[in-house]
């Protein structure tokens, strides 16, 4: 993925005043999200990939209680956490991703999409569940793939409803106006 860090940029733009952003995580020291996070005057922590994935989950996970989070919100974040954090952050996990799932999950979404000659295609933004790219569906917003689309070019205008969109849903969920009922997402 862009993995610029350019979703946590919307949400620090965006400047809802019912949502904090506690901490940046991350388990690359090298990730432009961190730089941003620093220019923002935000806290960081580098959260290494130990190659153990409860060990990497309990870290994060702490990382997160720490500095008070009540939700994680992930972006461009190829790690899969174990289902142990799916417990402790219940229904207060968010991820976005560059395809209408259940379409196209997985690490090359707009590639798969554009190889497939899917006319339209989209972003999702969900809560997280055990499953990769999987959990009930926030919100999803759509746009038309041009015949002389790249991955490049279509990523790039994925990313503009990526940013609109993700900063609604946090802000939604963060004032209690966006729940999980029966494994569904639901809109107060
Ligand atoms: C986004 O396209 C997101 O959908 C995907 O990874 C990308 C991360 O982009 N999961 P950024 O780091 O927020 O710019």
């Amino acid at each position: 993925m862009s993995g610029s860090g350019s979703n946590l940029q919307a949400l620090i733009d965006g400047g809802d005043p019912d949502v904090e952003l506690v901490t940046v995580l991350s388990d690359l020291p090298e990730a432009p999200a961190l730089d941003r996070a620093r220019r923002a005057g935000l806290p960081v922590d580098v959260v290494d990939w130990s190659g153990d994935r409860a060990d990497f989950t309990e870290r994060i996970c702490q990382a997160a209680e720490d500095a008070r989070a009540e939700a994680l919100i992930l972006a461009g974040f190829m790690r899969i956490l174990a289902p142990s954090a799916i417990s402790r952050f219940k229904d207060r996990i968010l991820n976005v991703h560059p395809s209408l799932l259940p379409s196209f999950p997985g690490a090359r979404p707009v590639e798969s999409a554009i190889e497939a000659g899917v006319k339209v295609t989209g972003i999702t933004v969900h809560f997280v569940d055990e499953f990769v790219d999987h959990g009930p569906i926030a919100a999803q917003r759509c746009l038309a793939v041009d015949g002389d689309d790249t991955a490049e070019s279509l990523h790039r205008r994925l990313q503009v409803l990526e940013h609109e969109t993700y900063p609604e849903v946090v802000g939604a969920l963060a004032r209690g106006e966006l729940t999980v009922v029966d494994g569904r997402a639901i809109w107060t």
